[in-house]
């Protein structure tokens, strides 16, 4: 914003959600009067700064799946930015009558469009103006590699076969740039680019990497999801987290794609 100090900025206590967001706004083409989508809002990351940015003569509509993160949005918005409303709906299953917007977002938000990824990104679209941009971010294939060649060495040590193979087909479910970026071309967005940037993510060793907020309701779960016995993977990921020095830094790939739909 150009001569007022922005009240909705980016949280700058979030190491995760922000950067990412970040990136995201890198790219986006923000303007005042746009009609945005903003897709699995969560509790307002980047909603409160597009809407501040786009001013009353614009419209934010930002969904969720979560009622819980979409109250959480809604009791920080208050009766502030009447132009931003919070929803709870599945971004994978939009109304059919909703209407169309200038800009599609969604930070933090290609993960969840399982199990059909390209039809997620094909409805989304669809809710796009001619003209109008999709952006969205994720952490890309490739995210964490050191730490998962230490998962796999080990697990190949210690001839847990059924849990490297499940591992392995968690590691190959990850989306990756390209792929994201052949979903937008085969849509026929232009001016696409997938777009990969460096996040370095700082752990200490043993519990503080085991219960690091970011990683342990996400990244480690799924590891911790490949043994059917938890007492086991504890054991397991207890010895890899004594040596972090194996694995660290450790970096996620903040992926941006985005691309135009054609006049
Ligand atoms: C990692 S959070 C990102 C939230 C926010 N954009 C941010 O950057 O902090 C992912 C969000 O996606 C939501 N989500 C997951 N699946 C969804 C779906 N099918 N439709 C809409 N939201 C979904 C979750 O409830 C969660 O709030």
């Amino acid at each position: 914003m150009s001569n007022h100090t922005a009240r909705w900025p980016l949280p700058t206590h979030d190491y995760w959600s922000t950067p990412f967001a970040e990136s995201l706004l890198q790219h986006l083409d923000l303007r005042p009067g746009l009609r945005i989508l903003d897709v699995a809002s969560g509790y307002g990351i980047p909603a409160f700064y597009l809407a501040e940015h786009i001013g009353p003569s614009g419209e934010v509509f930002a969904v969720d799946v979560s009622a819980g993160q979409v109250a959480r949005a809604r009791a920080i918005q208050g009766s502030q930015l009447p132009w931003l409303r919070f929803e709870c709906m599945d971004m994978r299953f939009l109304p059919s009558n909703l209407a169309t917007f200038d800009r599609v977002t969604g930070n933090l938000s290609v993960m969840f469009f399982r199990p059909n990824r390209f039809e997620a990104v094909r409805g989304l679209i669809e809710r796009l103006h001619p003209g109008g941009q999709l952006v969205l971010t994720f952490p890309s294939h490739g995210t964490f590699d050191s730490l998962w060649q230490v998962v796999d060495r080990v697990m190949i040590q210690q001839r847990r076969i059924i849990e490297r193979e499940r591992f392995q087909t968690y590691l190959n479910e990850r989306p990756s740039a390209q792929e994201g970026r052949g979903w937008l071309e085969k849509l026929d967005l232009e001016r696409v680019e997938a777009i990969e940037y460096p996040l370095e993510v700082a752990t200490g060793p043993g519990h503080e990497f085991l219960h690091h907020p970011l990683l342990r309701r996400g990244f480690l779960d799924d590891v911790f999801e490949c043994f059917e016995d938890q007492s086991l993977a504890e054991r397991f990921m207890t010895d890899i987290a004594h040596d972090i020095t194996q694995f660290t830094p450790l970096i996620a790939h903040r992926c941006v794609l985005t691309g135009w739909k054609k006049i």
